[in-house]
């Protein structure tokens, strides 16, 4: 589960480059991907990156070179896709709440789309009727993933179009004669219980018989890692054995073959990152022992956001006597990323290193406060490089128009 970076490199690396630092083990994500390809031997199935998680485009360069698909969620990360050197084949764009162009944009591109709501999938049928495949986000009214802000599939979410509106999808679909290629839902993030995946098989089993073109069926992403010491992530063996399961069965009463699609960004891009920052000041109080580091939540939002857990590890004092703390941030907020924390003790001065720190780090950053961006650094096979220069005033400035 933890950095597979060693705390001597990572003091090494704050070094070279300062803090807060982003680092991202390479190899660790080639390893989470032989995971998949291993569970998944034999069976018909395709892996996309959601790169929503992580988009350095060396990290998009590296993910394609393991032969893994890339999963988009804007327009913008489609053509880095493209830059990064993927296939447009090989590269899905599952859009929520978008302008019609957008779509129009990737179907120049050639790149496969899923279309989440009546609306654009009209206007679709409209200009495409049968001469380009689609995909279709459903929205299957389960309640599921880590936390309400992460769970995309219930009855009060925007996203997809809610299986209740089937008929009306069908009447489109039929007007226009839009050529349905394959059907998505993903249910949310952090998804432990291999059940709901599928429980979402299981409505795409009764769907079929309505969609006779459909040949993919996108099970999204979501699978869990585990962010606490004692936590398990989603059984990928058993998730693979169930899918092979439900596609036999799909072959044998269908009588024709389907190839199953998954969409993960933290299986594969959480574990390989490690977020340095330093201690500027050590504050005592009667309610703890505030740790200001020079990071915030224009960093690293999860533990504000979702109340997520981060473990977080004194590299500087490993041995010290454990004692609690309240880690908080720099910025003009409340910005706590751990209360009441046991670390070794810790010295202003002293590096705090965040795990699981690869996924929705640094892609949910912000320069709040005027502050900079973080550096970002990318070792491959040992070997450290820069792949992001820490911000400059110039970076904050860069778009502003400065009026006489
Ligand atoms: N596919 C779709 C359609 C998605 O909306 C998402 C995530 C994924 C795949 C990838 O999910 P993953 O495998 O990374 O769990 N920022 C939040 C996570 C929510 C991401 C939104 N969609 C977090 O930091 O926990």
């Amino acid at each position: 589960m933890y950095s597979t970076t060693s705390n001597q490199q990572l003091t090494d690396l704050a070094a070279s480059y300062g803090t807060p630092l982003y680092v991202y083990n390479a190899d660790k994500i080639s390893e989470q991907y032989q995971q998949l390809q291993t569970a998944f031997e034999g069976v018909n199935s395709r892996f996309f990156f959601a790169c929503k998680a992580l988009t350095n485009i060396n990290i998009l360069k590296h993910i394609r070179s393991l032969g893994c698909n890339i999963d988009c969620s804007s327009i913008n990360e489609a053509h880095l896709a493209i830059r990064a050197g993927f296939d447009p084949k090989n590269i899905l764009y599952t859009s929520n709440g978008i302008a019609f162009d957008e779509i129009e944009t990737a179907v120049d591109l050639g790149i496969n789309v899923n279309i989440d709501s009546l609306s654009n999938l009209e206007k679709f049928g409209k200009k495409y009727g049968h001469n380009y495949p689609v995909g279709i986000r459903l929205r299957p009214n389960i309640l599921a993933g880590g936390n309400l802000k992460i769970s995309t599939g219930h009855e009060k979410s925007k996203f997809g179009i809610p299986i209740e509106q089937l008929d009306q999808l069908l009447a489109l679909v039929k007007q226009y004669n839009i050529y349905i290629a394959g059907l998505h839902i993903h249910t949310g993030s952090e998804i432990k219980d291999v059940a709901v995946f599928m429980q979402v098989a299981d409505i795409f089993f009764d769907l079929v018989p309505h969609f006779p073109e459909i040949h993919f069926l996108d099970l999204g992403g979501g699978f869990k890692v585990p962010y606490k010491e004692e936590e398990a992530g989603t059984d990928i063996p058993l998730l693979s054995a169930k899918v092979q399961e439900s596609l036999k069965n799909l072959a044998a009463t269908y009588q024709r073959n389907f190839q199953v699609w998954f969409e993960p960004g933290k299986f594969l891009v959480s574990e390989c990152g490690s977020f340095i920052t330093q201690v500027n000041v050590l504050k005592e109080n009667a309610a703890a022992t505030f740790v200001g580091i020079n990071s915030g939540f224009n960093h690293l939002i999860r533990p504000m956001f979702y109340e997520a857990y981060h473990r977080i590890r004194n590299i500087s004092n490993p041995d010290g006597p454990i004692k609690h703390y309240a880690v908080t941030g720099n910025i003009c907020e409340t910005d706590t990323f751990a209360w009441d924390r046991p670390l070794n003790e810790v010295r202003e001065g002293d590096l705090l290193v965040f795990d699981n720190a690869g996924a929705y780090g640094f892609e949910m950053g912000s320069n709040y406060n005027s502050r900079f961006l973080p550096a970002q650094v990318m070792i491959k096979n040992g070997v450290a490089f820069l792949i992001r220069k820490r911000d400059v005033l110039e970076d904050i400035l860069r778009n502003q128009i400065e009026l006489d």
